[in-house]
């Protein structure tokens, strides 16, 4: 078989960047592309540039796109959902295991673009209200918007603002997913003066932050005490805290393996924080681990607790 030469292979992939490149510049004289457009083609060519060269490409989600090709935006948009069934079904096995009440009070902190929590209780049938809280106004948004798509029947409220909010408290349950990875994100960005919303723009500069913030010795010394404080407060007496971070696929595929293994001590020193502030850490989780597809969750991804006090029903 004859061996085609390191010029022979690349000249096929210059020729199709020449193509596109002269077909860009030729419609940018015609349209005014607007802000997002522009992002996006910036931030996928880069991407695509990054997965390229780590010879990634194969295992990339930038397959040929056709919108008339609707297996191809159906096969996404399947396992996506797939993906957000698995986690609500782990926060119902979570729910049911806490034997949270069909009317509690739920806030789900941090729910993002989708609210893997509320999805949870939405498939267990709950009838309280159930608060989304996020920062970010276009992520409530779109969670609210979600909810609505799969008809949830319970109520849904909706507050901008952070965990650290005085006016986020008094539920019976307090409820986030993959929140704490981003709160030591977001701790690191402050100590060091870096935006944290605008890291997600690009994969390199989230990889040299979370690579500085491996590389930091003590850096969860002043971060757990500060969310034990908060934390116990979130809840009435009796309420329940549960804060769960599995392996994010995210991370696995920047190669960022570390953060986990960090997420994990976090969880040890917020359980022995929050037992030594009077909350009763929750053992009593439905199994050693469980898996819903192919997530898995064990105990060493959840920090629970209930907070010491009168009424212990939820
Ligand atoms: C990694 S995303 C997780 C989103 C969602 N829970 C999920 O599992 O897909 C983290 C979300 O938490 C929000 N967030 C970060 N820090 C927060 C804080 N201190 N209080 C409330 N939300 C926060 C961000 O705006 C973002 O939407």
């Amino acid at each position: 078989m004859r061996r085609m030469t390191d010029s022979q292979l690349k000249s096929p992939l210059l020729l199709g960047v020449d193509r596109a490149s002269s077909r860009v510049a030729r419609l940018g004289r015609n349209y005014r592309f607007n802000n997002l457009e522009v992002d996006r083609f910036v931030a996928d060519i880069g991407l695509a540039s990054r997965r390229l060269i780590s010879r990634e490409y194969q295992q990339s989600t930038f397959r040929p796109r056709n919108t008339l090709r609707i297996p191809d935006r159906t096969e996404e948009l399947f396992s996506d959902l797939a993906f957000y069934w698995s986690v609500g079904q782990i926060w119902s096995s979570l729910a049911q295991a806490l034997r949270v009440s069909p009317t509690a009070s739920i806030a789900e902190i941090g729910c993002g673009h989708v609210p893997k929590v509320a999805i949870g209780f939405h498939y267990l049938g709950v009838e309280g209200k159930v608060d989304l809280v996020d920062n970010d106004a276009i992520a409530l948004e779109r969670a609210s918007r979600f909810l609505q798509l799969i008809g949830a029947r319970f109520p849904v409220g909706v507050l901008q603002a952070t965990l650290f909010d005085e006016g986020v408290s008094g539920y019976d349950c307090v409820f986030a997913n993959h929140l704490l990875d981003d709160l030591i994100l977001d701790h690191f960005c402050k100590l060091h003066g870096v935006d944290a919303a605008k890291l997600y723009e690009r994969e390199d500069n989230y990889l040299e932050v979370w690579r500085d913030i491996i590389a930091t010795p003590h850096l969860l010394d002043d971060f757990v005490p500060v969310l034990a404080d908060t934390l116990v407060t979130k809840v009435r007496p009796g309420g329940v805290v549960l804060l769960l971070d599995y392996p994010s696929f995210s991370h696995r595929a920047l190669g960022l393996t570390e953060v986990i293994g960090l997420v994990r001590k976090a969880t040890r020193l917020l359980r022995d924080a929050i037992r030594a502030r009077g909350g009763d850490i929750v053992t009593d989780l439905p199994a050693a681990s469980i898996t819903v597809d192919r997530i898995t969750v064990t105990q060493d991804d959840i920090v629970a607790f209930r907070r010491g006090g009168a009424n212990d029903e939820l």
